[in-house]
């Protein structure tokens, strides 16, 4: 089965397609992604009619470049799989009105799949065969924070989530007041990587909600305290609003909120893990990029649930990508109650702003 998926729910226009032979041996033949961050850079964050106007006008090359990468004509498709959800609204008409458009003109099933359902299935791209269930799926992006428990394809129960900030936001955040420039999840990383002198300021920051009675998260305190810890180096420095931090202390300061985010999100996990008798860790999402966070899961894991699998995407699978939406259909075709549903999907699918994962469960 050959599938072509289509991803614009935020500031990336890609396509990709994907052949899927049976469960455990996809390939990906072709996957392009178009990325808008030198555009939204300025601003400091998304926009998003600027995003949806650089949408109209990638993403005719960029499908054209996935099909011709992939030397594959458009009757040799199966279907068509589109991200219609949750995600800017300019952003996602964009993409849906274009996979409709062809799902129509080619004859051909359109499969909707949720934006945080694709970033999940990144993780069979490359590890279907290690993949067992029940899996805790720990899902951190720019939108979401939250721990998913799957017993089978395409079936999710929340069991916990972030009640205000989402992990990639509170990077962004954080790289801003650092004065790291925009996105920031890789720029904290990259700092707190680099070697700090021997007289580098210590930097000490809370670990919120660690405690372990609840799945849920809180980073928007963990935020201020950086904001406080900023203000109070500047008026001992006698340092002006403005003036520029010295590396020192932004390198302090990116390696302890890093280590704090780390601490909680792993620590979480593997409770969840266990509590409900995991085969599978699975981490998600574009900040799952991060190699502290990787390294730290994956040894926590070794080290207390050694009969535990952890896979996380290869990096090219970790941001937004096409490929994980068509991979996500692909589940969604072969495990689906009600495939004929998607025989008139140019017909039905419809972008929509906000939407629990837990809904597709039922789709
Ligand atoms: O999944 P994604 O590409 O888009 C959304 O669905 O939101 O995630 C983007 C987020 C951004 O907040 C970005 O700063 C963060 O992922 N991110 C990272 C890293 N790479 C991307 N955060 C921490 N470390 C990274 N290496
Ligand atoms: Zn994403």
């Amino acid at each position: 089965m050959r599938i072509l998926g289509i991803e614009t729910t935020c500031d990336e226009t890609a396509a990709s397609v994907v052949e899927c032979a049976d469960t455990a041996q996809l390939h990906v033949v072709s996957s392009i992604v178009s990325s808008q961050v030198a555009l939204h850079a300025p601003w400091g964050g998304v926009v998003p009619n600027l995003a949806a106007r650089e949408h109209t006008k990638n993403l005719v090359p960029v499908i054209h470049t996935a099909l011709s990468n992939a030397g594959c004509a458009a009757h040799t498709l199966d279907a068509i799989a589109v991200a219609n959800r949750p995600g800017l609204i300019p952003a996602l008409l964009a993409g849906t009105a274009a996979a409709k458009s062809l799902a129509y003109a080619w004859h051909l099933p359109l499969i909707a799949v949720h934006h945080i359902e694709g970033h999940i299935y990144a993780n069979w791209i490359d590890h279907a065969a290690e993949i067992a269930f029940p899996i805790v799926a720990l899902v951190v992006s720019g939108g979401h924070t939250q721990l998913i428990v799957m017993r089978r394809h395409c079936d999710y129960t929340i069991i916990g989530q972030t009640r205000d900030d989402a992990v990639g936001e509170s990077f962004d955040k954080v790289a801003r007041l650092l004065g790291l420039g925009y996105p920031g999840g890789p720029a904290i990383m990259k700092r707190a990587d680099s070697d700090a002198p021997e007289d580098a300021p210590v930097v000490h920051l809370p670990r919120p909600m660690a405690e372990l009675s609840h799945y849920d998260f809180s980073f928007s305190g963990l935020k201020t305290a950086v904001l406080y810890a900023i203000k109070k180096f500047r008026a001992a420095q006698h340092l002006s609003e403005n003036a520029p931090l010295p590396e020192a202390f932004g390198t302090a300061v990116a390696r302890e909120f890093q280590a704090a985010v780390i601490d909680v999100l792993t620590a979480k996990t593997l409770h969840a893990a266990r509590a409900h008798h995991a085969a599978t860790i699975i981490l998600a999402g574009g900040v799952s990029a991060n190699t502290a966070l990787r390294d730290a899961l994956f040894h926590a894991a070794a080290t207390h649930l050694p009969r535990v699998r952890c896979v996380c995407p290869s990096l090219p699978y970790c941001g937004d990508n096409a490929a994980m939406i068509a991979v996500a259909a692909y589940y969604r075709l072969t495990h689906s109650p009600d495939r004929a549903a998607y025989v008139d999907g140019w017909r039905t699918v419809t972008a929509v702003a906000r939407d629990s994962i837990e809904k597709a469960s039922l789709s």
